[in-house]
This record gives C-alpha cells, sequence and structure tokens, in this order.
C-alpha cells in the first residue's frame, strides 16, 4: 500500500509532511537523491537519467504510483517519460499541475478552454532548469489567459538548504525576492515553484509583504493525492512500510530531515 515521493533531496519532504497529515493510514516511501542534488543546474537528459533511475528504485520497494515532489524533475523530465518510460501498470505524477489548478481557480480535470482569472501579476521563484523549460508558463497558458508571470531563478538556494546553511538560505531568499521585485514591484501573487522554498517560506513572505499571496506546493499536492487515490484505489502499491532511502550520507540526511520536520526520520541507504 505504498506511494512513492521523490525529490533531489531535502525539499520533497515539505510535500510528504503534507500528504502524510492528509492520509495518516498511507504509507510512503521517501526517495531523496542527495547526492546528485541540486538538480536545479542540471541539463534535461541528466535529470532525465537521475529521476527515472530514483523511480525505478521506488517501483521496486513496491510503490506503484510515484509523486514527482520535484518541481524540476516534474519540469524537465516528466512529460518524457510519460510519453515511452512508463509501463502501463504504474503512474508517475509531477506537482505542477495542482499548483496552477489552484492559481486558475480550476477543479481537478477541467479541460475548458483557458480564460480570464482574477490574479494578473504572478512572481515565480523556482530553480534555474524550471525557469528556463518555462513549463510553469506552458501549463498556465492551456487554463488562463492575460497573467504576466515573472520568473526569478533562485541560484545557490537549493544548495545552502541541502547544506543547513539557514543564515545563507535567508540572505538569498531577499535577495531573489529584490533582485524579482526590480523586474515586477507590486505582484498579486507569489509561486513557491521548488519544494525546498516551503522550508524558508516565512522569510519569502515577510521579504515580499503581507499583501502577496503565496502559493506552496505542499497542502495542494496533498487534496490533489487523496482524490487521485480515492478515484485510484489500485494504486496503493503493494509496500506497506514507510521509508527513506537516500543516495546520499543518511546519516546527515536524517538529521537535517528531523530538524525540518521536528520528528526522528532515519533515512537508509538507496
Ligand atoms: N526541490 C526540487 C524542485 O522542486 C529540486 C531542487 C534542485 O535539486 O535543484 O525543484
Amino acid at each position: 500500500m505504498a506511494v512513492g515521493i521523490f525529490d533531489s533531496g531535502l525539499g520533497g519532504l515539505t510535500v510528504l509532511d503534507a500528504v502524510t497529515r492528509r492520509l495518516p493510514d498511507q504509507p510512503f516511501v521517501y526517495f531523496g537523491d542527495n547526492a546528485h542534488a541540486p538538480y536545479g543546474v542540471r541539463d534535461a537528459d541528466d535529470v532525465y537519467n537521475l529521476t527515472t533511475k530514483a523511480v525505478e528504485r521506488l517501483w521496486e520497494a513496491g510503490c506503484d504510483l510515484v509523486i514527482l515532489a520535484c518541481n524540476t524533475a516534474s519540469a524537465a523530465a516528466l512529460r518524457r517519460m510519460q510519453e515511452n518510460w512508463i509501463p502501463r501498470d504504474k503512474r508517475v505524477l509531477g506537482v505542477f499541475v495542482p499548483l496552477i489548478e489552484a492559481l486558475t481557480e480550476r477543479q481537478w480535470g477541467d479541460n475548458s478552454p483557458p480564460r480570464e482569472v482574477a490574479v494578473k501579476h504572478v512572481a515565480l521563484f523556482a530553480t534555474p532548469a524550471t525557469v528556463s523549460s518555462r513549463a510553469f508558463q506552458r501549463e498556465l497558458a492551456f487554463r488562463a489567459i492575460g497573467v504576466d508571470v515573472e520568473a526569478q531563478s533562485c541560484g545557490g538556494l537549493v544548495d545552502a538548504i541541502e547544506e543547513g546553511d539557514m543564515i545563507l538560505a535567508e540572505a538569498l531568499v531577499r535577495s531573489h525576492v529584490d533582485a524579482l521585485k526590480r523586474k515586477m514591484p507590486n505582484p498579486e501573487a507569489a509561486i513557491l515553484g521548488c519544494t525546498h522554498y516551503p522550508l524558508m517560506e516565512e522569510i519569502f513572505q515577510e521579504a515580499l509583504g503581507p499583501e502577496v499571496t503565496v502559493y506552496s506546493q505542499a497542502n495542494l499536492v496533498a487534496d490533489s493525492l487523496a482524490d487521485y487515490l480515492v478515484r485510484h484505489p489500485n494504486m496503493r502499491g503493494t509496500g506497506t512500510e514507510e521509508m527513506f532511502l537516500t543516495t546520499g550520507d543518511p546519516s546527515k540526511v536524517g538529521r537535517h530531515a528531523t530538524r525540518f520536520l521536528k520528528r526522528e526520520i532515519t533515512f537508509i541507504k538507496a
């Protein structure tokens, strides 16, 4: 009955935390590819090769459904995986669509033509690879018209979070928000388009100001997953145990994860 949650490193824990609260009886297997993080500075082939390898490991662990709790992998690799790689009895879902549906006030599976929405000026904070893929703008254009998106690629931020250097991470958030505001002085909404960034959500909100609505993915993904599993109960998988896998150093990764989630987390080598 396990569902797989994948990220390049620690960021997917923000999604894991939300899905565990939303679905307390559902076991999850987490895979952090910490040895190869950050993905945000890698090219698309590299992200595809690393992501497919990790997803295969989660299939081995009994997870027929895997959530890519990583915008970089969702943006750079998911479409290619869905086109020709995923077997019929398995599913891999990304984290972009629930966020865009929330921003564009859509219900799940509403495929009507794009229409005007309330929000007009949106700031997107994401990794360099996600920004250059333009996947967010592409998915948004399917659903909304007249939305101006200004993307800020937040170089260095994932590395600082992975290293646990929160002083550097905070300074980087403030300087990336300043850079964004020079291009778009008054955004109405800000998207945290990397699953590592909710770990810095308070700083983003403080630097952006109280009038900006900050969207982060964890709860939106949790709601979409709960809905998906009701409609596809057969995708709950055969695994029965919660597990945390990493390609990095399990004790170091476990220490950081324990601090972020405020509960004891033990990682094992993937
Ligand atoms: N947390 C991931 C994302 O959502 C990956 C960040 C990275 O490895 O650069 O994009």
